[in-house]
């Protein structure tokens, strides 16, 4: 009888050891969302075939010549803005022509906000509607065929899972909430209205971001963000007149440039972005 219930016993623990391990498992092995490096992915919303990006079709030369010769039309940032809200934002004025599509009227912040990582990640590899690859974009005019050159490009052609879990999760994750970095007046509508920025930094503290700049960027743009012109700009001059995208190259890198990402966070950067709202300390 003992032996029988011995038995019994180590039976029992067998299962029970067997069940735990399961759900051990189950706990334990990562999603491809956990997987998915954000940073990365807002390297390729920006240019998702740049070298920062390190792109799995970069050994395909025919798609790379597609990309390159209508790099805008691919380019997420592009359609839907660095503030992620296309004709919503600061993208307001930013109208069409024979090398870049219409904005998208898509607003990602709400969307990354409501729908799950799948729900986004299937919405990115959605293949009905979306533009396909084989598509002569060199006939694309705004004013007489811009409907398939508008279309979202049909991204199972062109990215990896990997490669779109990363986009998922920078937009879920590492892309700021600029409400918190600026005021946004929008006046008229797409493609004829105005964006502009005011409250810049906000309630951000401007000491600590003008040690945050010494520390790390005025070896390259001086002290006073006037030692590098972008587009015939001091630094403070491109920072509040293009806050929109400004916040998005400090994060995420300056591609093809010498400036890598710096991966700031909301609160690094709204500080910093304080500190050169002041126009005596980082001149126009
Ligand atoms: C040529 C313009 C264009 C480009 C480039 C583009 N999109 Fe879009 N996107 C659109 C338009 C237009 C819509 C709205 C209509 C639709 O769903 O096709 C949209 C919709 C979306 C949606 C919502 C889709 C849904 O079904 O709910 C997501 C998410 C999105 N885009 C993400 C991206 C990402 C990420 C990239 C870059 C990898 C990108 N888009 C590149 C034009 C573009
Ligand atoms: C290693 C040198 C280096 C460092 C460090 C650096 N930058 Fe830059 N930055 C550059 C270069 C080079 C450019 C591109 C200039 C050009 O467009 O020709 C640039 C461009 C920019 C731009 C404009 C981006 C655009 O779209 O043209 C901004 C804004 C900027 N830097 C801010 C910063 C801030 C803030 C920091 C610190 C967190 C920083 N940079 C650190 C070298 C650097």
């Amino acid at each position: 009888m003992k032996k029988y219930y011995s038995l019994l016993l180590i039976l029992l623990l067998a299962v029970l050891i067997s069940a735990c391990k399961e759900t051990i498992n189950e706990v334990e092995k990562p999603t491809d969302y956990d997987k998915a490096d954000g940073i990365n992915g807002g390297i390729r919303y920006d240019k998702f075939w740049s070298t920062e990006a390190d792109y799995s079709k970069k050994g395909d030369t025919d798609i790379l010549a597609k990309l390159n010769a209508k790099a805008d039309f691919f380019r997420c940032k592009q359609c839907h803005g660095w503030d992620l809200v296309g004709t919503k934002g600061s993208y307001v004025s930013r109208g069409p022509n024979a090398n870049r599509p219409n904005i998208s009227g898509m607003d990602l912040v709400t969307l990354a906000k409501t729908k799950t990582g799948q729900e986004l990640f299937d919405a990115i590899k959605k293949t009905a509607g979306r533009r396909d690859i084989s598509f002569d974009l060199t006939t694309y005019d705004p004013s007489t065929n811009a409907t398939e050159g508008d279309k979202m490009p049909n991204y199972t052609q062109l990215l990896t899972d990997a490669e779109i879990w990363d986009i998922v999760k920078f937009l879920k994750v590492e892309a700021l909430d600029l409400t918190q970095l600026y005021d946004l007046t929008l006046t008229g509508t797409y493609p004829t209205g105005r964006a502009t920025f005011s409250n810049i930094g906000k309630d951000g503290d401007a000491p600590v971001g003008k040690t945050y700049f010494d520390s790390k960027c005025a070896s390259c743009h001086g002290a006073d963000g006037t030692q590098l012109q972008m587009e015939s700009m001091t630094l403070g001059k491109f920072l509040r007149s293009k806050a929109n995208e400004s916040q998005h190259k400090i994060k995420f890198g300056q591609l093809g440039s010498a400036m890598t990402a710096f991966k700031t966070g909301l609160q690094d950067m709204k500080n910093l972005y304080k500190a050169v709202s002041d126009t005596v300390a980082f001149p126009n």
